[in-house]
């Protein structure tokens, strides 16, 4: 039995979050790079999305209905309380995302996850049967659900699959660790096509299906036994950056900015960060180098300040609560340090925001501090640049982000080399308007061209083209 959708996105959330108010259930927006990366695109086809609505289900209930939402439509795929833990916090959160961020904090191994993950995978694969027409296009995003392109071909392999990995794909001698590993491999080898953000995902992955399978990857693919082929390759992601730029250059969201340079007392350098509360983003290390520049007396408050938005997030995994606490200690050290009645030096806001008013957030500051110690790409490096019309503000990226290979004029560093975070942080708070404007009108002028419909377009046209003679 097929279904009636062309095209089919399925990715461990869908696009909107479930909130109670007094008057009952709405949806909203959730944040993340991936739903601010796909909405648009999903706009222009008629589609339907796959995924989980973030909320537990009793085990036994039946599946929530499809329903709509901004002429999207949405199907609900339930977890129970038993499978959020095992299959979201468990595998997908504890062994695969920090595995797959080069162990910046060791991944967890637990024998029990890997039943649930491959059992709410399966459930996924079986949606998505069920909903795809014939011949459909379907587009399979991120760690968590690595596995349903092969079961997915088991039942409809009339579809034409895509994966793309959101997340950096480890080095090889790091993915041997992971128990099960070549399940997840077979796993994404039932996709037609797979796309990382970066070559070296693309090529590690190549190398792992010789290692651990014994295949003959040739060039940027690889023949199964069965004589199908499998194509892997890198699409960067990007940002809706026209939508950015709209918000940002509106007199609303510009007079915001002002307002909030003047709710922080109008300091002279306003260094901005903003985050998902998680470790791989570099928070602790960002505030420590903010900290010795004040304890050394480079920058002093009122005259800089630092906004940190940490946004909450999953937020019942040990690792999360942990460093929520030393990230928070941190800051009450600086503020306890360097703070003034009415006076922080850190302005902390463990809160989401809405598009608007991050837009305003990025125009306000002087600095942007983007500095992970791995990170897939980073949509919020783009969308700084994309909100800086003015061709003002400066940016300091890790290295370590996908970002770094495309934002080439940002104020590149290591974030392990503090002393060199701390003299680039000083240049760009110094930078002449001339360089500053330099820098980001060359970076705005790639992002123009390379945001998130071009991404789209370029996965969704090589993944047309596969299995057809080149
Ligand atoms: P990740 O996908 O790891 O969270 P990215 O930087 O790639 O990191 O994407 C984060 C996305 O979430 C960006 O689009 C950013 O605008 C959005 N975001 C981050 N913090 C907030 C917040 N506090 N409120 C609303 N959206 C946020
Ligand atoms: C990253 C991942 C996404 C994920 C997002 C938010 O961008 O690549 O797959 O959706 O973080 O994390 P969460 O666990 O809240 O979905």
């Amino acid at each position: 039995m097929t279904g009636n959708s062309s095209f089919v996105v399925v990715a461990n959330r869908l696009p909107v979050d479930q909130v109670q108010t007094p008057e009952g259930t709405t949806w909203r927006r959730s944040p993340g790079g991936l739903v601010t990366a796909l909405q648009p695109v999903l706009a222009q086809h008629k589609g339907t999305w796959i995924g989980w609505t973030g909320g537990t289900t009793k085990v036994g209930r039946p599946a929530p209905d499809p329903f709509e939402v901004d002429g999207m439509d949405l199907c609900p795929v339930p977890l129970s309380a038993d499978e959020m833990e095992r299959y979201y916090e468990g595998f997908s959160n504890s062994s695969l995302w920090p595995l797959y961020h080069d162990a910046v904090e060791p991944p967890v191994y637990k024998r029990r996850w890997w039943e649930e993950y491959r059992k709410v995978n399966q459930r996924f694969a079986d949606a998505t049967a069920k909903v795809a027409a014939q011949g459909a296009m379907v587009w399979i995003q991120d760690y968590q659900l690595q596995l349903v392109p092969a079961m997915l071909r088991e039942q409809r392999p009339d579809l034409r699959i895509g994966f793309f990995l959101h997340i950096p794909f480890p080095p090889v001698e790091l993915f041997m660790q992971l128990p099960r590993r070549a399940e997840v491999l077979k796993g994404l080898l039932g996709a037609d096509l797979v796309g990382f953000q970066r070559p070296l995902g693309a090529h590690n992955f190549l190398q792992l299906t010789r290692h651990v399978l014994g295949l003959r990857p040739r060039g940027d693919s690889v023949e199964l036994p069965d004589g199908r082929t499998v194509c892997a390759g890198a699409f960067p992601i990007s940002i809706d950056f026209a939508e950015m730029e709209r918000l940002a250059t509106s007199d609303d969201v510009r007079r915001r900015a002002t307002e909030i340079r003047e709710e922080l007392g109008k300091p002279a350098t306003v260094i901005l960060g903003v985050d998902r509360l998680d470790y791989t983003k570099g928070i602790e290390r960002r505030l420590k180098i903010f900290r010795e520049l004040l304890a050394e007396k480079r920058l002093t408050v009122p005259g800089a300040v630092m906004v940190q938005v940490a946004t909450p997030s999953r937020e019942r995994i040990e690792q999360y609560q942990s460093l929520r606490v030393k990230v928070e200690r941190e800051v009450g050290r600086i503020n306890g340090e360097y703070g003034r009645v009415g006076e922080p030096a850190v302005h902390y806001l463990h809160q989401s925001y809405n598009r608007a008013e991050l837009a305003a957030l990025y125009l306000a500051a002087d600095v942007m501090m983007v500095t992970p110690l791995r990170d897939g790409m980073n949509l919020v490096a783009k969308e700084y640049v994309a909100a800086r019309a003015d061709n003002g503000g400066a940016l300091v990226l890790s290295e370590f982000a996908g970002a770094a290979a495309e934002l080439r004029q940002a104020f590149l560093c290591n974030p392990h080399d503090l002393d060199g975070v701390k003299e680039l942080l000083l240049r760009a708070v110094k930078i002449e308007p001339g360089d500053a404007a330099r820098r980001m009108r060359a970076m705005r002028r790639y992002l123009r061209t390379h945001d998130v419909q071009a991404w789209a377009e370029s996965f969704l046209t090589a993944l047309d083209r596969t299995g057809r003679p080149a």
